[in-house]
């Protein structure tokens, strides 16, 4: 049985278009500063009305197992507080997507922007058991906030795809997490509401507060000193936030901790806002990505999902992993964006459909997988 697991190859996707925070701070009258420092984030993904989380997830699996086609994917995660339907995964319009074969365990999870972390450890315990076989965990998410609320600058879209199993060829995800639950009203999301309930200043506080609980744990079972961690990814959902955290962190241990640790991490999301449970995943790919050589480094990762549930962990980056990466494909995702104004993001905003009443939606994304529309109250997928 293989100790080695972890993430053997990941690929990112996000939506067709983009606002700039600069025309949302013209338009709400705001100086656009306070968008560029005070919240650190530039830019928001914003999905044509054809695309979803299925859309977004397939795009980014299908892209990952083209470069394994020989894949031994035995177990599909679909991680999301997003989710399409309250009965059927996710995972399973994703599977017919990307055409996995029928002997394949699949499931959706959910823990606001935790789920993804929480698939990636069923996934590792599932590898230690079956070490030939290989597990599909894709966190997708689109963070949808009311117009005009204080959380709609933090608005964002995007998946991220990882190939699970034995001797990766990325990171290997290190034993023994810390772990920290408390039940907080901090964002919410009720089954009849398309944008989440928030308590900004509460949701921050409860971050920092299971962010630090979940390293508490983690080094009441595990020796290892904070100086022991390389880089660290914070869930960031506005980049300023990992900041914040980080701070936290060195306040707490009483080590300095330069920003250095966490400047790398945070470019991808800067210009893509809040992908909720995928948020922390583009911050380990924007990693990945630079040009700092990371070979045998570990990294601290801090996963949190409001509600609220924290999970730290480390994991080192394995020796060759440069040549599994494909930057250059996460880049061209981001800049191949089409740019809006603000009527037309204020228009595709308003004009959301939650509702599974019959409809058609017309062709708009240039990405390899689009939703048609509901027709009989069952929702319809196309590959182009
Ligand atoms: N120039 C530079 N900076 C400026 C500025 C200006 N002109 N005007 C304001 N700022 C700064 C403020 O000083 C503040 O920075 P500090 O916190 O470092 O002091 C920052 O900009 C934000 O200003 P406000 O606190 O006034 O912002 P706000 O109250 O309008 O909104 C928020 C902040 C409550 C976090 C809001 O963005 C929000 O509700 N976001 C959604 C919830 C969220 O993301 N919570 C984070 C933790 S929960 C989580 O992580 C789960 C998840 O993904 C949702």
């Amino acid at each position: 049985m293989s100790n080695n697991i972890g993430i053997h190859d990941l690929e990112a996707a996000t939506a067709h278009y983009v606002l700039p925070l600069d025309a949302l701070a013209e338009a709400h009258g705001i100086d656009p500063a306070k968008f560029h420092r005070g919240l650190g984030q530039d830019r928001f993904s914003v999905p044509a009305p054809d695309e979803d989380v299925v859309t977004m997830a397939a795009t980014a699996a299908s892209r990952l197992l083209a470069r394994h086609p020989e894949h031994h994917v035995r177990m599909v995660i679909f991680a999301t507080e997003t989710g399409v339907d309250q009965s059927k995964s996710a995972g399973v319009f994703l599977h017919g997507l990307i055409g996995l074969g029928p002997h394949v365990r699949t499931v959706e999870y959910k823990q606001a922007c935790y789920a993804g972390t929480a698939g990636i450890q069923a996934a590792l315990g599932h590898i230690a058991r079956y070490p030939d076989e290989q597990v599909l965990v894709v966190a997708s998410d689109i963070a949808r906030y009311a117009l005009d609320s204080s959380g709609e600058p933090t608005q964002g879209a995007g998946a991220v795809a990882m190939l699970i199993s034995a001797d990766p060829a990325l990171v290997a995800i290190e034993p023994q997490s810390g772990l920290y639950t408390a039940d907080v009203n901090d964002f919410w999301r009720p089954n009849d509401s398309s944008t989440p309930f928030v308590e900004g200043k509460l949701s921050m506080d409860a971050y920092i507060e299971a962010t630090l609980g979940s390293w508490d744990d983690f080094t009441a079972r595990r020796e290892l000193k904070v100086t022991d961690v390389d880089r660290f990814i914070h869930h960031q959902p506005f980049t300023k936030m990992a900041r914040k955290a980080h701070a936290a962190l060195a306040a707490h241990t009483g080590v300095e901790l330069g920003d250095e640790l966490i400047e790398e991490s945070m470019t991808y999301n800067r210009q893509l806002g809040n992908a909720y449970t995928a948020s922390m995943y583009f911050g380990l790919a924007a990693q990945l990505h630079a040009d700092t050589d990371l070979t045998g480094k570990r990294l601290g990762f801090f996963s949190y999902g409001s509600g609220a549930v924290a999970e730290f962990f480390t994991g080192v980056v394995q020796e060759g992993y440069r040549a599994h990466l494909d930057a250059a494909a996460a880049v061209k995702e981001l800049s191949g964006r089409e740019e809006i104004d603000y009527p037309t993001y204020r228009a595709l905003h308003e004009g959301y459909r939650g509702a599974s009443e019959d409809y058609d939606v017309d062709a708009v994304t240039q990405a390899p997988f689009r939703f048609t529309g509901v027709k009989d109250r069952v929702r319809h997928y196309a590959a182009r």
